[in-house]
């Protein structure tokens, strides 16, 4: 293998800090003095402060690798590159080089240093939007872009694709551009206008290689400049690998291979099924939270792990094996990224004791639960369970609306989640009151 994981990440810092970026520790999960934010969600998360002025930074160049969690696309995990935890590659200027000195590293590192075939890269460039009637297109970067690829290849997309940040309700964001990898047509819908804002996969986002941080978002969502221009550059490493690597998936890069074998030992499955990815990542992504001090439970972060967690738990019974299992691909993340992130090992034992006794509890609340969800589902005079069923599932039962539209889903039904929503909101207002 001519890219092992291990090599993208050392290639990539090697190359920053050789171009006078310090690297920088790789922080906890749990962002620290930062009450709009549940989960570090990118690299630049934990260095917000820098952005806006009011820390200073030990050098104005850094560089890391940074463990970050986005549930916001959980339900896409399973495709070819979507996860809930990854690795984030990141380099910063704060107030240092711009757009120029950003697009030519980017370029400098895909080409001679990962020597990806450029004839598939094209990449975006922010090219304005209704919503944000100051900020212009960013022909700086599409002029710059010109110097490495034809115009054909550099397009200008909208605030949707090419504006980024913030990490939370408020904070420091901008315009980005970003590489995109082409996969080619067999990858993807094989549509006229198939383009890089397809959701298809034939493109692939490798690299976010500069958002031009120079405005802070306020909560009624105006905008005002910060005091000086950074850039904030972001890579997932399983993606990279992926392409490094050659193969389909990040699911099928040296990143996943050990954890998918000790699910397909156990399970006659295909290794490439969609549950069997959505167990791997699930429980990678519980690992390192928990070894972060983080414990399921019901509200916040605690909230968003339990829920992690109980949806691998819940894809283990769907194929019908032991919970167990959790713990066994567990063992073997904690053996392979310890070398990185030795808190994996230390915190092993009490890694052990949390899912164990997860696994009992959702054990319990699954009996009961399938058990009721299944009376309903056979006294169903339709394809729809009601808004009202499911809320007393969750209400009474603990049985998580997550659960009840998995499984629903896997019978061909849907969840009335309009209805839910409602319930759930005059709950809200009724305990606030
Ligand atoms: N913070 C930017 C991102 O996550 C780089 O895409």
């Amino acid at each position: 293998m001519k890219f092992k994981a291990n090599d993208v990440r050392e290639d990539f810092l090697n190359f920053f800090k050789k171009n006078g970026h310090m690297e920088i520790e790789n922080l906890s999960l749990i962002p620290q003095n930062d009450p709009t934010l549940l989960i570090i969600n990118s690299g630049m998360a934990p260095l917000k402060d820098y952005f806006t002025g009011e820390s200073i930074p030990p050098s104005k160049r850094m560089c890391n690798i940074q463990k970050c969690v986005r549930t916001i696309d959980i339900n896409s995990v399973g495709d070819p590159h979507h996860l809930t935890f990854f690795e984030m590659l990141g380099n910063w200027s704060i107030g240092d080089y711009s757009k120029k000195e950003a697009i030519e590293f980017g370029w400098r590192l895909i080409k001679d240093v990962f020597q990806i075939d450029t004839s598939k890269i094209i990449v975006t460039v922010f090219g304005g939007d209704k919503s944000l009637p100051g900020i212009s297109a960013d022909m700086e970067s599409f002029e710059i872009w010109l110097n490495y690829l034809p115009k054909d290849r550099i397009i200008l997309l909208d605030a949707d694709s090419n504006f980024w940040g913030p990490t939370s309700d408020t904070g420091p964001c901008g315009p980005c551009t970003e590489i995109i990898f082409d996969r080619g047509i067999k990858n993807g819908c094989g549509k006229v206008d198939c383009g890089p804002e397809c959701e298809c996969g034939r493109f692939l986002e490798i690299w976010n290689v500069g958002v031009f941080m120079q405005y802070f978002m306020h909560e009624d969502g105006s905008l005002t400049k910060l005091p000086m221009n950074c850039v904030d550059a972001g890579a997932g490493l399983e993606r990279f690998a992926m392409i490094l690597q050659g193969v389909e998936s990040v699911y099928e890069t040296d990143l996943f291979i050990p954890l998918i074998e000790v699910l397909t030992n156990k399970i006659d499955i295909n290794k490439n099924k969609r549950e069997i990815r959505i167990i791997a990542d699930h429980v990678r992504a519980s690992v390192f939270m928990l070894a972060d001090g983080i414990i399921p439970g019901k509200t916040k972060r605690e909230y968003v792990l339990r829920r992690i967690m109980r949806r691998a738990l819940l894809y283990l019974t769907i194929l019908e094996v032991d919970c167990q299992l959790f713990w066994d691909v567990s063992q073997v993340v904690i053996r392979e990224y310890s070398c990185r992130y030795p808190e994996l090992k230390d915190g092993e034992d009490f890694i052990k004791n949390v899912i164990f006794s997860e696994i009992t509890s959702f054990n319990k609340v699954l009996s009961k639960g399938l058990r009721e969800l299944d009376r309903i589902i056979k006294s169903s005079t339709s394809a729809v369970i009601s808004g009202d069923d499911a809320f007393k599932l969750q209400d009474t039962l603990g049985f998580p609306i997550d659960l009840i539209c998995e499984i629903a889903g896997n019978k061909g039904m849907t969840v009335d989640k309009e209805r839910f929503n409602f319930l759930l909101e005059e709950q809200r207002q009724r305990s606030r009151k």
